[in-house]
């Protein structure tokens, strides 16, 4: 079929469930082929698959544990054999033991490094010799890239590598015609986020939300818009930039005006004349 992503080949870990799978379906809808990858769920990713095909793209699904450079290598051998290139990377997959800095042990912070670091190097290395006619790369990151907030460390700093790797690379790959950015969620309602604030001790997501200049949470799709921005002819002069898409979270200061003012009272808005 014609479309946007027409002729255009995408590579997305962790694209079974959530804001990869969101993203897939979108380039797919689009003309793209896309390699869906995930870890356990195989049914999942293979309706994917399917429903990206039905949408008028071309798809495989992919089983590969990103943690294992083994797992990195067959994704790319998967997608090079399928469709002899790539024009898209996109690093999302993440996982992370969420507990107190004081309980982390070793294996925890080796795996932080396994699951959410080494992939995204790993991957753009295997990318890059794909990108036989320049491409794109984008990493997603979160606000515990910039913020601290407990039980969140055993992933929130290796997002923040993950970006400083994002200006690493740009400045590598530059020369290879391959643009490298990253997008930086706030709480996107999700599995996982279900999972994070599910845990003991963790603020209720309410009190959170309540945080948020733009008064909601986001969505798989406000995420995959903007990583879709990313992959696009639109953002041809941008690369080792992280966008931020946190509905004005990380932005705004304490005290919330929510806590100054209950409930949140602006005045009218005004009007010309
Ligand atoms: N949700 C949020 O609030 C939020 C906010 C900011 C940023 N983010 C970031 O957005 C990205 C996606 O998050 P999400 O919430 O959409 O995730 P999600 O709904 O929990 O889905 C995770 C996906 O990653 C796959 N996966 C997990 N571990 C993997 C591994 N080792 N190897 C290969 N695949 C693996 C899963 O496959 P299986 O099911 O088969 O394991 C699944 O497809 C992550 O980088 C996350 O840090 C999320």
């Amino acid at each position: 079929m014609s479309g946007k992503y027409s002729g255009k080949v995408a590579l997305i870990t962790g694209s079974s469930r959530g804001i990869g799978r969101h993203l897939a379906l979108a380039l797919a809808a689009e003309g793209a082929a896309v390699v869906v990858n995930y870890r356990r769920n195989a049914e999942l990713a293979d309706n994917v698959a399917a429903e990206a095909r039905r949408l008028g793209g071309q798809a495989i699904s992919v089983k590969a544990d990103v943690e294992d450079p083994d797992g990195i290598m067959g994704l790319f051998d998967a997608a090079a054999a399928e469709y002899g290139r790539l024009d898209y990377f996109v690093n999302n997959a993440a996982a992370a033991a969420f507990k107190k800095i004081v309980d982390l042990k070793v294996h925890h912070l080796d795996r932080s490094h396994a699951v959410n670091l080494r992939p995204f190097v790993l991957g753009a290395q295997e990318a890059v010799k794909l990108m036989d006619n320049g491409g794109r790369i984008v990493a997603v990151t979160s606000y515990g890239s910039m913020r601290g907030f407990a039980s969140y460390a055993a992933l929130g700093p290796y997002k923040a590598a993950v970006e400083s790797f994002i200006r690493y690379m740009a400045v590598e790959f530059a020369g290879y015609g391959i643009n490298v950015n990253g997008v930086n969620g706030g709480l996107i309602q999700s599995d996982s986020l279900d999972y994070f604030y599910g845990m003991p001790g963790m603020a209720p997501m309410e009190r959170v939300l309540e945080t948020i200049p733009l008064g909601r949470p986001g969505t798989v799709a406000d995420m995959a818009n903007a990583i879709e921005f990313l992959l696009s002819d639109k953002s041809a002069y941008m690369t080792g930039q992280t966008l931020v898409v946190d509905g004005g979270m990380t932005v705004a200061a304490a005290p919330y005006y929510h806590q100054v003012t209950e409930p949140l009272t602006l005045p009218d808005r005004p009007t010309r004349g």
